[in-house]
């Protein structure tokens, strides 16, 4: 694996993403939040990577302690807002509180390989709170792999070109592969396995560890994900007192 985009250049992702509609994501996960706990609630988010999402929560009142991978992502997103930041992997997370929601937006899960899928659930939903949710995407992979595509955008430094692709692997899995030349004359590759799980072996997976499960088309129109609301079992104790 060679994942430079996360952890080099991660203004080059910010870029590739920048027609994503992350307002349509937000409103969705405030509406569903609603019922659990309203502003100023307490959000876990997986994934976080330059903070997009974050940002836009934090700016509507909630509480927001967000988690990444890679220092890389997460320096971009420290200079965006002032939420609280930081660097722990799935399922190895072990933080002190319990949250309100956790969420995972665009495909965090996808990134899982299916061994730590259940270990993951299982360390969220050990962070929930009594009757939290966790909301989250599937993204639809092509489970075959894909021929490659370029795409040409522009950061702060000027233009890049990227040709990228999913080339199926063992064990169901899919490597991305891409190639991408940068404005001041870098090129540089990345690869990384990802997962084509299907929303059916996602289902399972949760309802196995206790949640109680609804999907939806989307988190809006033209959205081609499925979305899953995932209410933890309401047996369990709280973890700890928030300070
Ligand atoms: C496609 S990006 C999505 C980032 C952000 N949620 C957004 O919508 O722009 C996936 C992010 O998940 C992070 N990630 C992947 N696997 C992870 C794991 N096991 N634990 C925590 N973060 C992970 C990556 O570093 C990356 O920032």
């Amino acid at each position: 694996m060679h994942e430079r985009l996360y952890t080099e250049f991660p203004e080059i992702y910010d870029a590739i993403q920048s027609e994503w509609d992350y307002d349509r994501d937000v409103t969705f996960i405030d509406r569903h939040l609603e019922d659990h706990c309203g502003e100023g609630g307490k959000l876990l988010e997986i994934g976080c990577g330059t903070g997009e999402h974050t940002c836009r929560l934090a700016d509507m009142g909630y509480r927001v302690t967000a988690l990444d991978k890679y220092e890389g992502m997460l320096a971009l997103a420290r200079e965006k807002c002032e939420a609280d930041f930081r660097h722990a992997t799935l399922p190895d997370i072990d933080l002190t509180n319990t949250y309100d929601a956790v969420i995972m937006i665009r495909g965090v899960v996808n990134h899982l390989s299916p061994d730590a899928l259940e270990p993951s659930l299982r360390a969220i939903e050990s962070h929930l709170a009594e009757g939290g949710i966790l909301i989250f995407d599937n993204s639809p992979l092509p489970p075959n792999g894909n021929h490659p595509a370029m795409d040409i955008g522009t950061t702060d430094q000027g233009e890049y070109a990227r040709i990228a692709h999913h080339v199926a692997i063992d064990g169901g899995r899919l490597e991305w592969r891409s190639v991408t030349f940068t404005s001041d004359g870098e090129c540089f590759v990345n690869s990384r396995e990802m997962t084509p799980f299907t929303d059916d072996e996602l289902r399972d997976a949760l309802q196995h560890v206790g949640f109680e499960v609804t999907t939806y088309d989307g988190f809006g129109p033209g959205d081609e994900r499925t979305v899953f609301v995932a209410l933890a079992s309401s047996s369990r104790q709280e973890r700890s007192i928030d300070t």
